[in-house]
């Protein structure tokens, strides 16, 4: 009765038979799983996949409010094993900091339809602060997006990524702050739509697919009301959906026609939308989402996403 899970749903009362693909191997943890500090050990392994046996323990209890629980229990484990106190409440801090300003820009937006750029300055400006010292707790704790909360930390979160990615790839502080706040109204277009439609649970029909899809176009005519605005970040707007094959949205525009801080825009909005915890749906790990991103032939840039493996995953600034 073996079975494989991911790492994050090893919980107390398991019996491990195996860990794959790791590099360290503490073989003391595997057998019975007695402890929250014997999770704590199986994070540090950073496992792709644990296999269980289901006749000397618990199975995974998919869909009950008690797996709910404990995959946000096991989020807390796996951000303490990673993390030291000090980085989980400075990226802590950055949050709350960055918090006011960035509901103010969403609140905004909302209300009168309109882009409040000294805000969302002022939230980029602590984001980048952070991100120089401690992006990977920062982008970390954003992962859990808890009710009423998802669209402040993503928009937070793919602002920092991008931000970190930028750095990374060597651009100026000027760009890469333009990347910070094209991250932070990338789907400022969906605060205009229903509500209903954005909380529906389950299939969308077509139609309610072709009004969500509405969103970049929306959102770029919001920032655009801003004299000046720079192009990355309308940029970000408009095309964070396109595909590099031509098969997005709204223009369906192919390879570097698309803007290159949209490319950008596009690897970071999945790769948090994959990796987020939410109280309704299991977090995918790090490695399963850049397994399904890379999988995704024709999505995204293939340099970029090279690139972001290598000077974001592999180099261990996200994890
Ligand atoms: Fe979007």
């Amino acid at each position: 009765m073996r079975k494989r899970i991911r790492l994050h749903q090893v919980r107390v009362g398991m019996y491990v038979e195996e860990l794959e693909g790791t590099v360290v191997a503490p073989s003391r943890i595997v057998g019975p799983i007695l402890s929250p500090a014997d999770i704590d050990l199986m994070m540090k392994s950073r496992a792709m996949s644990v296999v269980i046996d289901r006749r000397k323990g618990l199975d995974v209890d998919q869909g009950s409010r008690d797996g709910v629980e404990n995959d946000l229990v096991s989020f807390a484990f796996d951000l303490n094993s990673r993390f030291g106190a000090e980085e989980i409440r400075l990226a802590r801090e950055a949050i709350q900091d960055a918090r006011p300003c960035i509901r103010d820009v969403l609140a905004e937006a909302r209300t009168r339809g309109s882009f409040r750029l000294d805000a969302a300055d002022k939230a980029v400006e602590r984001i980048m602060l952070e991100a120089m010292t401690n992006a990977g707790a920062m982008i970390a704790v954003a992962k859990l997006k808890e009710k009423d909360e998802g669209t402040f930390l993503h928009s937070l979160a793919v602002s920092a990524l991008m931000v970190t990615f930028g750095r990374n790839l060597g651009m100026s502080e000027q760009a890469v702050r333009l990347l910070g706040l094209g991250g932070l109204g990338h789907d400022l277009g969906k605060t205009v739509l229903p509500i209903e439609l954005l909380r529906k649970p389950g299939k969308l029909t077509a139609d309610e697919l072709e009004v969500i899809r509405t969103h970049p176009a929306r959102g770029y005519e919001l920032v655009k009301q801003i004299d000046g605005m720079s192009k990355p970040v309308l940029d970000i707007c408009l095309y964070h959906h396109e595909k590099f094959d031509g098969t997005g949205y709204p223009h369906r525009l192919t390879g570097s026609a698309i803007p290159q801080a949209a490319r950008i825009a596009a690897i970071c909005d999945v790769y948090d939308a994959l990796t987020s915890v939410r109280p309704y749906k299991r977090a995918w790990s790090q490695a399963e989402a850049i397994e399904t991103m890379t999988r995704s032939r024709g999505h995204f840039d293939p340099d970029l996403l090279n690139a972001f493996i290598s000077k974001m995953v592999i180099n261990g600034t996200i994890h």
